[in-house]
């Protein structure tokens, strides 16, 4: 879920809108905002659907109120509803809440608070926590409004970020947070709430995240004062420079961010090894694996966890790791890894991999590996993000902002930072030869190179193989190798974004189930790169043809063999078979785009899905 909140000189309604435009992509069920119009009294308007449907039925509330919040929402407690959309009111209509994830004991409290006399209007949590600030400031006249606040947050348990007015107190917001994301951004006589920095990156540059347990009074007379929510200390907050622009976060030009996001590959690929690979002195330099080289050295393992897109990342960590730096690696669901009583001792190494850096289960998942004194290592796009936060080292992949909930550059990049990472060990350890390692750090370098081809040769072509696919209703992928992480990927991305039912599998698996589906409506993409197991995949593409299934081929430039045998080829330039994943995907991508856009569905706000999954 996304929250806005607003408190200074400007009209609020306008800045919570933008605002939540810009977070839309992180929940999109519902959305709701509200203001205190002046005179001490709220006004509250919430819908089912997008902002959009929420700027159609608000548009009164402009220009009326200097401070205000909104929230856009994914559901977790209730279906999406006018009711079940945030912000809440209490019984008395003097505190609106907005909240982003999940009460866990809310139940208990609303029986507690039934007993008392309160009622509810909705199935939320939310709606809990917010007559349970009311409930203790109607407890004892004494208990100010940011001390209700606190007391509520020390008898419930969950994740959360929330956002807090009362009506009595104009221009006061209270916010708190306990795993999910919040960010304060200062500005001159005006302060800004957001689950990102992405509201508010035009007005200010300087921002306080609020840590895990902290909460903030926010005030135009006295500023942010910072408490931790148990002991009530006071907390000096380290103030941030941001380097976001708001040019990042727009679309510039294109249709939508997903399409933005693949052209802006070669830049974010690029931009992921700047600094880093230096090719010409034989060097790949990353302090986060460089300060801790002994751990990973002395490690028994590496373990890498990580939910979605990035877990299909860490399949391909894994080959190259163990190909390149011989060392064990498994890689696991963050939601299995943290329930299974998994074996982790300090001598591990756990490596999570997240875009957003928000992802609950992968945030808990590392939680456990550092509890059992793992060394912990992130992988995340977004800076200062909760797991970049709490790892023990890292390295951002630099592939910018990615807005589109189908995540495309976020994952070449996260491809870019597992070959250095693999590379640099090899070399490091011995395992990996000094010729061998300028040849494939050379090849690493052409790789933005390629992705810009690719783009070209590939953007109007690939569109036409799209159209004939428009009304399919399953599709298979299929690849060896490197490439059969690519595959799922590649099934992912389409899945995600069309609503085609699809299915990844190593194209040797094939097999032993998934060909009892082919016949000639089944469309198979096939990921054959000269380098990798050719031979096997001809055979795999022999086996299709023999019943009648429907081949989309990505081979390399000049390909012959399985080529005479596809009904449609993509030609992708060749590079070594650890690379040719990242090359291989922005086909795929561009499949997988261009199918959802011709069934009319929103592919930068796809049904049911969010981008960054701050629930368990
Ligand atoms: C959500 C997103 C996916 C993403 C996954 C993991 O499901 O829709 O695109 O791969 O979360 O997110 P993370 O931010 O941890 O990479």
């Amino acid at each position: 879920c996304g929250i806005v909140g607003y408190t200074g000189f400007q009209d609020a309604y306008d800045i919570v809108i933008n605002g939540l435009r810009r977070l839309e992509y992180r929940g999109y069920d519902s959305a709701g905002i509200v203001l205190e119009d002046g005179n001490n009294k709220l006004e509250v308007e919430k819908t089912k659907g997008k902002v959009e449907d929420l700027v159609n039925i608000s548009g009164q509330l402009k220009g009326k109120a200097k401070i205000g919040m909104g929230h856009t929402r994914w559901a977790t407690h209730g279906v999406p509803s006018d009711r079940n959309s945030h912000p809440h009111l209490s019984n008395n209509g003097k505190l609106a809440i907005i909240h982003n994830g999940i009460i866990e004991n809310y139940d208990t409290i609303k029986t507690m608070l039934t007993e008392k006399g309160f009622s509810f209007k909705s199935e939320t949590d939310t709606e809990v926590l917010v007559n349970l600030i009311q409930y203790f400031m109607d407890l004892n006249n004494e208990t100010d409004f940011p001390t209700a606040v606190r007391y509520a947050l020390n008898e419930v348990y969950g994740a959360y970020a929330i956002t807090v007015m009362h009506e009595d107190y104009p221009g006061v917001l209270v916010v708190g947070r306990l795993g999910s994301p919040l960010a304060i951004g200062i500005g001159d006589k005006e302060y800004f709430i957001a689950s990102d920095a992405s509201p508010f990156v035009e007005f200010t540059k300087e921002a306080i995240y609020l840590e895990e347990g902290h909460m903030a009074t926010i005030s135009l007379e006295n500023g942010v004062d910072i408490r931790t929510i148990t002991e009530n200390s006071k907390i000096i907050p380290e103030i941030q420079k941001l380097k976001l622009s708001l040019e990042q976060i727009e679309k510039s030009g294109y249709e939508h961010f997903m399409l933005k996001e693949i052209f802006e590959q070669p830049k974010s690929v690029h931009d992921t090894m700047r600094g880093r690979l230096l090719v010409d002195e034989g060097v790949i330099k990353m302090a986060g694996i460089w300060d801790h080289i002994e751990k990973f050295k002395n490690a028994n393992r590496i373990i890498i966890i990580a939910c979605g897109t990035s877990w299909h990342a860490g399949l391909i960590g894994e080959y190259l790791i163990e190909e390149y730096a011989r060392i064990p690696v498994e890689v696991e669901y963050a939601s299995e890894f943290r329930y299974r009583n998994p074996i982790i001792t300090d001598k591990d190494v756990v490596i999570a991999i997240s875009q957003s850096g928000e992802t609950a289960d992968t945030m808990a998942a590392l939680k456990l590996a550092k509890e059992k004194g793992a060394f912990i290592y992130g992988i995340c796009n977004v800076v200062d993000s909760s797991i970049a936060r709490i790892t023990d080292a890292g390295s951002y992949t630099h592939a910018g902002p990615e807005i589109g909930v189908a995540s495309t550059k976020a994952f070449t990049a996260q491809l870019t930072i597992l070959s250095l990472i693999a590379l640099k060990l090899g070399k490091h350890n011995g395992n990996l030869g000094n010729a061998d390692f300028m040849s494939l750090t050379a090849e690493l370098d052409a790789i933005p190179k390629k992705i810009e081809d690719v783009l070209s040769s590939t953007h109007e072509l690939v569109q036409n193989i799209a159209k004939d696919f428009v009304n399919a209703t399953n599709f298979l992928y299929l690849g060896r190798g490197y490439n059969y992480p690519a595959a799922l990927e590649g099934a992912l991305k389409l899945k995600e974004i069309s609503y085609i039912h699809a299915e990844g599998y190593p194209a040797a698996e094939m097999k032993h189930g998934p060909i009892a589906l082919i016949d000639e409506n089944m469309p198979i993409v096939i990921i054959a790169p000269k380098k990798g197991h050719y031979d096997k995949i001809v055979s795999n593409v022999q086996e299709i043809k023999a019943r009648k299934g429907k081949v989309i081929a990505v081979v390399n430039n000049g390909d012959t063999q399985v080529s005479e045998m596809s009904d449609y080829v993509i030609e992708i330039p060749e590079t070594s078979e650890c690379f040719s994943p990242i090359v291989a995907s922005v086909p795929l991508q561009l499949l997988a785009y261009y199918i959802a856009v011709y069934r009319g569905a929103n592919v930068d706000q796809p049904r049911n899905l969010a981008k960054s999954v701050t629930v368990e």
